[in-house]
């Protein structure tokens, strides 16, 4: 038996528990939205089914919206809510200020990035330096440092080729945008590329991480607890997440070279020496520096090369799209290695139509990722949100909602075509990249990789899938989509080179 001031102190916190949830489901100011009373009265709710279930409360609001209809209150503080007429009252341009909500941040344990960043205004500090370096004009110039890492990814399909070997594909296009990444950024030569599987493992590691993410967000202390570790320890225990922190120590080096040395104005310089030159003071910490460059070159990497892999398993299994491709292509690319500019790629309709195929069906980021209106009140239809709440959309919903995009499971770039020769604005449904202040620093960037490595790899060579959609298919969320089982693995047989 506890002794009685023990029994006494555990009947209180239940008492007290008990009463939070009885406020919670009757007297919150959320009360009135629609949703499970379990829901309402405790985060659990989403615990089991991300943590317990792995990534899988996703599925859960997609079901919860079949019930109570488009708005509905996920957890006692959050409202979540399936219509893309409402997507940018919620991802608002800067006019209506939106926060990110502090509690969902801070599962990622990088303070003070523009992706982290709470207030508006602490977010365009952050922002504004990098936008210039991700403008179209910007990405138009670094187009030769996309196609030299492009020839160097091509190199080894053709090794592949002539080996009979099959190729790890996804690993290929995550290591391609990797090294254009690190070297925009850091003027550094991560060689993922010159590795046999395209990864110095750092991708495991980046994988690990996410599929830590629902842990994280529920227990925000435990990255803080991983980064004490000493790195010997870690690397004995953890090796994956070892190699994220040597990655982190790596861009920590080029920051404190970047800091200490002085701009040489007669040459190009990595934009993060650019942007460091540019900032006030107390933006140039070392430690905010370097998480600020790690969040970009992740951004950078898993989003792109899904949409890669995505586009890629579609055309290998139909035939007549990679065809039309490759006629359409032709007159830009009469060589197989010919180097197209993005800007003449993009004039292009059926590869624009294939692209934003493949954005629309790979969902770069799959989880939700509410926004704060500190100061306003938002209306949806005869429900009013409280300032202050987190609000947020799926955009995974709004990408595969069959009002909108019929058939959502089926690749078909021809949509695009029908849809600009009916002058529809179905583009105004593609939120791949969200809206608002807060959506994607580097969605050029992402779309110049897109039409250029799709033009050249179809020109190039035949492929087969050796690997099901299953291997692709979003079942699991962790911030970014996963398959059922694992990780992304996305296998492919290099049949013939094109030569003519
Ligand atoms: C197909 C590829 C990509 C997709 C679908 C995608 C999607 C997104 C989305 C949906 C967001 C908003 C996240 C949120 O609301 O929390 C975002 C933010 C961001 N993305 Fe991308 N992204 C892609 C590629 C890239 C690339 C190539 C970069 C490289 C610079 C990048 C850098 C970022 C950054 C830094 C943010 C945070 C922006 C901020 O909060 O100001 N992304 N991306």
């Amino acid at each position: 038996m506890f002794p009685t001031p023990v029994l006494t102190g555990v009947y209180g916190i239940l008492i007290l528990l008990v009463m939070r949830m009885i406020y919670r489901v009757y007297f919150h100011p959320l009360r009135h939205i629609p949703g499970p009373k379990l829901a309402a009265a405790t985060s659990i709710y989403e615990f089991y089914f991300d943590v317990i279930k792995g990534g899988m409360f996703v599925w859960e609001i997609e079901r919860l919206h079949k019930i109570y209809g488009p708005i509905i209150r996920i957890s006692p503080r959050e409202i979540h809510i399936k219509d893309v007429e409402f997507f940018e009252e919620i991802y608002a341009p800067a006019s209506r200020p939106r926060e990110k909500d502090w509690n969902f941040v801070r599962q990622y344990d990088v303070d003070g990035t523009a992706f982290t960043s709470v207030s508006a205004d602490a977010h365009r500090e952050c922002r504004t330096p990098l936008n210039k370096f991700f403008s179209k004009s910007a990405i138009t110039k670094i187009e030769p440092t996309i196609q030299k890492h492009l020839d160097v990814l091509c190199g080894h399909i053709t090794s592949a080729f002539r080996a009979g070997r099959v190729v790890n594909i996804d690993s290929g296009f995550a290591g391609l945008t990797a090294d254009v990444i690190y070297e925009y950024m850091l003027g550094y030569h991560s060689g993922n590329l010159d590795t046999e599987d395209f990864n110095k493992h750092v991708r495991d590691g980046l994988n690990g991480i996410l599929q830590w993410s629902h842990l994280n967000f529920f227990f925000p202390i435990m990255p803080k607890i991983m980064k004490r570790i000493p790195l010997s320890i870690l690397r004995a225990m953890i090796p994956i997440l070892y190699d994220v922190e040597e990655m982190k120590s790596r861009i920590r080096g080029c920051v404190l070279g970047f800091l200490s040395e002085s701009t040489d104005t007669t040459k190009d310089v990595p934009v993060m020496k650019s942007v460091i030159d540019q900032l006030p003071g107390r933006l140039r910490g070392p430690g905010r520096l370097t998480d600020e460059t790690f969040t970009i070159l992740n951004a950078a990497t898993e989003t792109t090369s899904r949409a890669l892999s995505v586009a890629f398993f579609h055309i290998i299994s139909n035939e007549s799209i990679k065809l039309r491709i490759r006629e359409e292509i032709q007159p830009l690319m009469p060589a197989p290695d010919s180097q197209p500019t993005w800007d003449e790629l993009k004039q292009l309709p059926f590869l624009s139509g294939v692209v934003s195929e493949c954005i629309r069906m790979s969902t770069g980021v799959a989880s939700r990722s509410p926004r704060v209106a500190p100061h306003e009140a938002l209306v949806y239809g005869e429900f009013t949100i409280p300032p202050g709440t987190p609000v947020s959309e799926t955009i995974h919903f709004i990408l595969h909602d069959p009002e909108i995009f019929p058939e959502p499971h089926s690749f078909n770039p021809e949509r695009w075509i029908s849809a600009a020769e009916n002058g529809e604005r179905l583009d105004r449904y593609l939120v791949s990249f969200s809206r608002g202040t807060r959506s994607c620093l580097g969605m050029n960037l992402a779309y110049a990789e897109l039409y250029m490595i799709i033009a050249r790899l179809v020109r190039e060579f035949d492929f087969t899938n050796n690997t099901t959609w299953k291997g692709l298919e979003f079942a699991r969320e962790f911030m970014v989509p996963y398959p059922e089982e694992g990780t992304t693995k996305y296998k492919v047989k290099v049949d013939a080179l094109i030569s003519e």
